[in-house]
């Protein structure tokens, strides 16, 4: 029965939060706007924002050591850091750079990935490939973002939205005996459509501007696809996999907003109790809320060893994607 095949499985896995709360009556004295107004259609209530200095590296950097640490392993067991992002420390280099030197390696590859609130999916995705494909033997997978940096304070309907933080997992590839009761990545699906790209974006950039940019959005069109292009990515995630929704232990979905969780749940017959919501406490961190949902999940004891989980996520441009593994 041994097929030998590799598979993508997670050892471990660490959030981190910047400590300063910004509430959403802190933010009803900023610009116009209520914390029933901001509750009733996001679900958010509070968000971290990083402190003076605080960078998406450094942050990227604790969750790192967070998740090595609940793996058991040092950072030079790693050899491939893969980091979704989408406020990096500066145009370049790849903030995954100063994430492997601050953790002091320097053996092996770290770049960073970009798919906006879809990143982590993209960059577990990737890592996935390079660990299947012998290239590379244990990955840190992190999603980090300042997002705080880049949202227009007087802008009410998108900095209402927003916070900042990392997660990270380690991962390593693993000799299985490929059937569906494995441990590991057992199913992945990626999209993307650019025709929608100024739905969800920032204003500025090297080589249009040669700023950093303020996100825009158009905030009901991106609700009007989420939905449906969220289900119709989780349903052919499953297929693939040969498992149906109900089998799912636990959904960790990209926390934008708790209406369009819930709107997906319902559609794929999910049931509630079995989803890992954050979005009240974090609001949206965009490529971190995934990793940083997944911390929540194991700190609290929901997510333990062998459960399956679904992971998924859509964002700017639009991409979106699905990820199912085993615990
Ligand atoms: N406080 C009070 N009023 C506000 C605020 C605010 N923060 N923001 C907007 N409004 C007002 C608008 O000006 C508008 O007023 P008007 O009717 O007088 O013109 C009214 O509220 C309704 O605005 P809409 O934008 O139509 O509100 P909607 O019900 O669509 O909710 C929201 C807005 C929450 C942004 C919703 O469209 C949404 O969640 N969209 C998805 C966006 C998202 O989650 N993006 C995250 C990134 S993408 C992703 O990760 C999936």
């Amino acid at each position: 029965m041994m097929s030998n095949t590799v598979r993508t499985v997670v050892r471990g896995c660490g959030g981190y939060l910047p400590e300063r709360v910004l509430t959403n009556d802190d933010l009803a004295r900023m610009v116009d706007t209520s914390d029933s107004w901001i509750a009733e259609r996001t679900g958010i209530r509070e968000r971290r924002i990083a402190a003076e200095g605080e960078l998406t590296s450094s942050m990227g950097a604790c969750a790192a050591r967070a998740a090595l640490d609940d793996a058991g392993l040092a950072p030079e067991d790693v050899d491939l850091i893969v980091l979704a992002t989408s406020t990096p420390d500066q145009t370049f280099p790849a903030t995954a750079v100063t994430i492997q030197a601050e953790l002091g390696i320097t053996h092996g590859a770290a770049f960073d990935v970009q798919a906006v609130c879809s990143g982590f999916v993209f960059a577990l995705a990737t890592a996935d490939n390079y660990l299947k494909s012998g290239q590379f033997k244990r990955a840190l997978v992190i999603g980090s973002e300042a997002f705080s940096r880049i949202l227009d304070w007087q802008d009410r309907s998108t900095c209402v939205l927003f916070g900042d933080g990392a997660g990270a997992l380690v991962v390593e590839a693993q000799k299985l005996n490929g059937v569906l009761t494995d441990r590991g990545v057992l199913a992945v699906s990626l999209r993307s459509d650019g025709r929608y790209r100024d739905k969800l974006y920032v204003d500025g950039g090297p080589s249009s501007t040669g700023t950093v940019g303020h996100v825009r959005m158009d905030g009901p069109e991106v609700f009007r696809h989420a939905v449906t292009k969220i289900s119709e990515v989780i349903g052919s995630t499953l297929t693939q996999a040969g498992y149906e929704a109900s089998d799912i232990d636990w959904f960790v979905p990209h926390q934008a907003n708790k209406r369009i969780l819930d709107g997906a749940a319902r559609r794929l017959g999910l049931d509630p109790a079995r989803i890992i919501v954050t979005v009240d406490k974090h609001a949206n961190t965009s490529a971190a809320s995934i990793p940083l949902a997944l911390a929540q999940g194991r700190a609290d004891g929901r997510i333990k060893t062998g459960d399956l989980v679904l992971l998924e996520a859509m964002g700017g441009g639009f991409t979106w994607g699905a990820v199912l593994l085993r615990w």
